[in-house]
C-alpha cells in the first residue's frame, strides 16, 4: 500500500484518534482520586481558614495538623440531637439529592432557595482541650448565577460570628465573586446572627453598614442579588428548619 493512498491516511488518522483517547482516558481515570482527594484538601482549608486557624497559604501539613482540633459531628437537623452515623463517611450533598435521605423544604421556609437539604447535617467543633472555642456550620444557597457553599463560624456563645467564607461559587468575578474578597469577609467578625427571640436577623445591607450595626454586614457593590443570597442562606441555616434546633439545644446544655 503506498503512503498516499486513501486507505492509508484513513488507517493512520484512526489509529492516532484511538490511541490518543485511550491515553487522555485513562489519564483522567488515574487522576480522579487525586482530585478527590485535593478537593476534600481544599474544604477543609477553606473551613479552617474561615476559622481563623491557618491561613491560605497552609500547604497539606499544616491543614492535617490543624484538623486535629475538630470533632466532626452528624446532626439531625429535626430534633437537633447527635445522630450516630460516621461523619467521615457521610456525605450531606450527596445526601441531598437522594430522596430517602433528604427533606423537601417548605417554599415559604426555603431562604437559601435550594428546594431540599439533607436530613442530618455535619457540625464540626473547634475545641482547646475538652473546651469547645467555636462551631462550625456548612452553608449553601442561591446566588444569582450559582448555588454556594461555605461555613459559617461562630463563637461558642452560638450568637457572635467569627467567619464566613465559601469554597465553591459561580458569582461573577468582581461582582458577586467579591464574597472572597477579605475585606469583605473581615465585615462579619464579631457581628451577631440572632436577635433576643432567638431569630436570625443578620443581614447583608446595600451599601455601606453602619459602624455599630450589630446584625449588619455591607452590601456587595453591583451585587445585590448575591448579597440578598448570602442574607437567605445565612439565615436559613440558622433557623429552626435546619441547624436552629440544634443551637437551641446546645445552649440550653441538654447536648
Ligand atoms: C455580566 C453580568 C454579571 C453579573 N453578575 C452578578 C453577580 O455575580 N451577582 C449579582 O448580584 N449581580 C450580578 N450582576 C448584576 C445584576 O444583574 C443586578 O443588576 C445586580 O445584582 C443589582 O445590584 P445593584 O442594585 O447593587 O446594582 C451582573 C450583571 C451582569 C451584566
Amino acid at each position: 500500500m503506498s503512503n498516499d493512498s486513501t486507505s492509508k491516511t484513513l488507517i493512520v488518522a484512526t489509529l492516532l484518534c484511538v490511541i490518543c483517547s485511550i491515553v487522555v482516558s485513562s489519564t483522567a481515570v488515574q487522576l480522579k482520586p487525586m482530585q478527590v482527594r485535593n478537593k476534600k484538601l481544599d474544604i477543609k482549608k477553606n473551613l479552617l481558614v474561615t476559622a481563623g486557624l491557618v491561613d491560605d497559604s497552609a500547604e497539606e501539613k499544616q491543614i492535617v495538623e490543624a484538623f486535629k482540633a475538630v470533632e466532626t459531628k452528624v446532626v439531625d437537623l429535626e430534633t437537633g440531637a447527635y445522630a450516630d452515623i460516621d461523619p467521615e463517611s457521610y456525605d450531606a450533598r450527596k445526601a441531598a439529592k437522594n430522596p430517602k435521605l433528604n427533606y423537601k423544604i417548605p417554599a415559604e421556609k426555603d431562604l437559601a432557595n435550594i428546594k431540599s437539604r439533607a436530613k442530618y447535617g455535619k457540625v464540626y467543633l473547634i475545641k482547646d482541650g475538652e473546651t469547645v472555642k467555636n462551631f462550625v456550620f456548612p452553608v449553601h444557597g442561591k446566588g444569582l448565577w450559582s448555588t454556594m457553599y461555605g461555613f459559617l463560624v461562630l463563637e461558642n456563645d452560638l450568637n457572635t460570628v467569627k467567619g464566613l467564607g465559601f469554597y465553591e461559587h459561580g458569582e461573577t468575578p468582581g461582582l458577586g465573586g467579591e464574597v472572597d474578597n477579605p475585606n469583605w469577609k473581615a465585615n462579619w467578625n464579631g457581628k451577631k446572627v440572632f436577635n433576643d427571640a432567638m431569630k436570625p436577623v443578620i443581614k447583608v445591607v446595600k451599601g455601606i453598614a453602619e459602624e455599630d450595626a450589630k446584625y449588619k454586614i455591607d452590601g456587595l457593590s453591583g451585587a445585590t442579588i448575591t448579597s440578598n443570597g448570602v442574607t437567605g442562606l445565612v439565615r436559613y441555616w440558622l433557623s429552626e428548619n435546619a441547624f436552629g434546633s440544634f443551637i437551641k439545644k446546645y445552649k440550653a446544655g441538654s447536648i
